[in-house]
């Protein structure tokens, strides 16, 4: 196996030499670590250390090598393939563009590097998923739907309400992404193995020119700083939690008993046995994705408690959770706005199944619109839910004349409680589920999304080397 440290001994076993070894995982990265090397050449070049035959030598090199695919080869880790494979294109030069260069200090960098990337594309994936629900929305502004609390339905609301629900939910999944990506905004590069670099590279050039806002405070702390990947993990998970809410709610209501959105079949599977099974497979996958990126963010935190501040190699687990989780759940993002965009509703089937007991809470809004107290009105309700449902009638049923010896008023006005189309426009005031509320938010949604593009600060610096 090809490695940086053959100097001081011999080699480990050769089965332990393999397994100790990170490049089947962390060839993902090489594009950052070409682009990283390049960067830091330049430093090297500024500093004197490398001339300017050299530094051309190797910044054509790694400008090509930045396009390629990682090469298959037996390599410890994505450092190490860099460095040989520059060497097989440069010559002995390629020894000179580590100077002073740890890994220690190497991997986070380029872990940054490779979040800012893949934290931008997520940024965008949420983002296509929010636009797809608002437009959605507009076209379901006053489709009644059940609305429910303890999954027992509790008032009538709109589906359009219901999806802009969900965009408000992801706006602050966006956010938790741009907080992550600024805290992490430090490059690591001049920290060496723990206590910084004898190398005179001006670290704020190199950290503005691989996009940072500057270089990190302590060189000890950049090595040994991981929460850059808990704060992303975070990030990841509170996406992943509510998509899973989402996939579980677009299960049971396309389900048999709710059935009132149908998932476009290209988005189904079928049953091995059962010819007329209309599975929501890809739904249930996004639904139990969640569980691994809980996994990942309690494992990565597990393998940093009580770890010796400074590098040690239970660091290298890292990057199986950082690259699993990203990429899951960018494609997770996928497809649930494949789903969105992919369901339809059948306004006939959820009218049909909402109850309209769902509408005695009107009941007493009557009440209290005429002068009873609120509680005495939620009581008198109360009593005359019971009655109904104890002589088996339903309450819209109960004409003004029988509703007057439960409730202490009535007049003829009484029967436009049992609309639910009434009902939900009177939820008008900011945040309700009323037509003209949802509008609102709606109109709300698109400016977000049009101010609110891309990752503000650390994305406007541009990446030149
Ligand atoms: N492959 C290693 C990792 O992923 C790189 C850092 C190695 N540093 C060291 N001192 N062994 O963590």
């Amino acid at each position: 196996m090809k490695r940086l440290w053959a100097s001081r001994f011999q080699k480990p076993r050769r089965d332990l030499d393999a397994w100790q070894a990170s490049y089947p995982v962390d060839r993902r990265l090489w594009r950052e670590e070409v682009e990283a090397t390049r960067a830091y050449a330049r430093a090297l070049h500024e500093a004197g250390v490398l001339s300017d035959a050299e530094f051309q030598a190797l910044a054509e090199a790694l400008h090509r090598l930045a396009d390629q695919e990682s090469p298959a080869g037996d390599f410890e880790d994505v450092h190490t393939a860099v460095e040989a494979v520059l060497a097989e294109v440069v010559g002995p030069v390629a020894a000179k563009v580590a100077t002073g260069r740890s890994r220690n200090e190497d991997v986070v960098t380029i872990e940054k590097l490779y979040i800012r990337r893949a934290g931008g594309d997520l940024l965008g994936g949420i983002r296509s998923l929010q636009a797809s629900l608002v437009r959605q929305a507009e076209r379901h502004v006053e489709t009644v739907v059940p609305g429910y609390t303890h999954l027992r339905q509790a008032q009538p609301m709109t589906w359009g309400f219901y999806l802009m629900s969900w965009f408000f939910a992801l706006e602050r999944d966006r956010d938790r992404f741009w907080t992550a990506l600024r805290r992490m905004d430090a490059c690591p590069y001049g920290s060496g193995a723990l206590t910084g670099t004898t190398v005179p590279i001006d670290r704020a050039a190199l950290a503005r020119r691989l996009g940072f806002g500057g270089p990190t405070d302590n060189a000890l702390d950049a090595v040994s700083d991981r929460d850059f990947i808990l704060d992303f993990l975070y990030a990841c998970l509170t996406v992943g939690i509510h998509l899973s809410r989402m996939a579980e709610d677009w299960i049971l209501f396309s389900g048999d008993e709710f059935g009132w959105l149908v998932l476009d079949e290209t988005l189904t599977t079928s049953s091995s046995l059962l010819p007329h099974k209309r599975n929501p497979d890809v739904l249930e996958l996004v639904r139990g994705l969640a569980g691994r990126w809980l996994g990942a963010l309690v494992g990565l935190s597990m393998t940093l408690k009580g770890l010796p501040w400074g590098y040690s190699k239970d660091l290298q687990w890292d990057k199986t959770y950082l690259l699993e989780t990203s990429e899951d759940l960018r494609q997770a993002l996928t497809v649930m706005r494949q789903v969105v965009d992919g369901t339809t509703v059948r306004a006939d089937v959820a009218r049909a199944r909402l109850q309209t007991w769902t509408l005695t809470v009107e009941l007493v809004d009557f009440l209290v619109a005429r002068g009873v107290p609120f509680r005495t009105a939620q009581q008198a309700v109360a009593q005359f839910v019971a009655h109904a449902e104890a002589v088996g009638r339903p309450p819209e049923s109960f004409t003004p004349a029988e509703l007057a010896e439960w409730l202490p008023v009535v007049d003829e006005s009484i029967r436009q409680v049992w609309d639910p189309a009434v009902a939900v426009r009177r939820r008008s005031l900011p945040g309700g589920t009323s037509p003209d509320a949802v509008r609102q938010q709606i109109e709300k949604a698109w400016r977000i999304l049009q101010e609110r593009d891309g990752i503000p600060d650390v994305g406007s610096r541009v990446l030149e080397s």
